[in-house]
Order: structure tokens, then sequence, then C-alpha cells
């Protein structure tokens, strides 16, 4: 049965290694080949991802299936940005993802649609207005599992190397 249950220290190494597959993945997908991962990214990346969880009043979930942590999704509420300081924007209480990862042979069984529907509810319940999150162009499958679960585009980055 799967269960989406909150991140605690004895799930480090599952995060850790999540962390590091999703990186591994976005190297294999990116075109720009502008990423990497180091050696020691999941262990470097997971410490600052706690620590800015912690921070902005974050919270990571994580899916449980037959006793197994097979995904995990993170995210933070975010502090007002520059267009809603200088007055030219709505000020909303947004919610941010920061990560999203299901492990490969698990995909396509909706434990993904599980985890956003679990952090949404939390960020909901905090008063969050909207929730917000960024993908690497490249990320097409991911890309899709947004719209899929309502996501509208808002805004492009755009770059051009000089
Ligand atoms: C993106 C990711 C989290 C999706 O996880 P998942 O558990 O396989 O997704 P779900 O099974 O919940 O997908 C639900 C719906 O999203 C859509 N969807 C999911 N993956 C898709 C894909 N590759 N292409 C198109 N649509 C997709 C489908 O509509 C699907 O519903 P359906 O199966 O009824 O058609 C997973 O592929 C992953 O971990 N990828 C690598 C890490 C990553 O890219 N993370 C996001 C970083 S921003």
């Amino acid at each position: 049965m799967l269960k989406i249950i909150k991140y605690t220290a004895q799930n480090h190494q599952n995060l850790t290694q999540f962390m590091e597959g999703l990186q591994d993945y976005l190297v294999s997908i990116d075109t720009f080949e502008k990423l990497k991962r180091d050696k020691n990214y999941g262990k470097k990346y997971v410490k600052y991802l706690l620590k800015i969880i912690k921070e902005d009043k974050g919270i990571i979930l994580l899916a449980e299936f037959d006793n197994k942590i097979i995904g995990c999704v993170a995210g933070i509420i975010e502090t007002l940005d520059k267009g809603e300081i200088l007055g030219n924007k709505k000020k909303l209480k947004t919610a941010r993802i920061l990560e999203l990862y299901v492990e490969p042979e698990y995909r396509g069984k909706h434990i993904a649609v599980k985890l956003i529907t679990e952090i949404t509810k939390h960020f909901k319940a905090k008063k969050c207005e909207q929730l917000r999150l960024e993908v690497y162009a490249p990320n097409n499958n991911a890309h899709n599992f947004y719209l899929s679960q309502g996501f509208k585009n808002e805004s492009i980055d755009l770059m051009k190397k000089i």
C-alpha cells in the first residue's frame, strides 16, 4: 500500500540517493551541457536543502510503498518577490516545490500525483494561495507531468551563450 509520510533524519540516505538520481537524470537529458554531478553532490545538496526547508517553513514528504521509500517531494514557503514588494503584483502567499522524484521502476503509477496532492494540501492548510516551481527546459517529462496536474506556464527564462 502507498503511504505518504513526513521526512525524518532516518531517511537521510534515501533523500541523498534521490537527489543524486534526480541530478543524474537531469545531466542525462541536459542538451545545454551545463549540469554536472560531483561525487559528493547528494550529501552536499541534502545539507543545503534541509537548511532551506528549516529556514523557509518547508516540508519534505516521502512516498512509501510496501515499506520501501520510493520517492519524495520538497517545498518551501516563499517570501514576497520583487514585483510584490514594488507593488506591481498582487501579494499572494506562495509555496514553491523545490524537488520531486520517483524511483524509475515506480514511475507511471501516479506516485508523483499523490506526492503533489499531499504537499498541496499541506501548503493550503498553511494558507498558501499559489504553488510554483521551475522546470529545466530539457525536462519534457516533468513539464508534461506538471501540465497534467493543472500547472500553467507563467514566465519563461531565456539564455544565449555569448
Ligand atoms: C516527473 C516524475 C516525478 C513523474 O512521476 P510519476 O510518478 O511517474 O508520475 P505519475 O505516474 O504520477 O504521472 C501522472 C500523470 O502525469 C503525466 N505524466 C507523467 N509522466 C509523464 C511523461 N513522461 N510524459 C507525459 N506525461 C506524463 C501523465 O498524464 C500521468 O497520468 P497517466 O499515467 O494517467 O497518463 C518522474 O518521472 C521523475 O521522478 N522524473 C525524474 C525526476 C524529475 O524530473 N523530477 C522533476 C524535477 S522538476
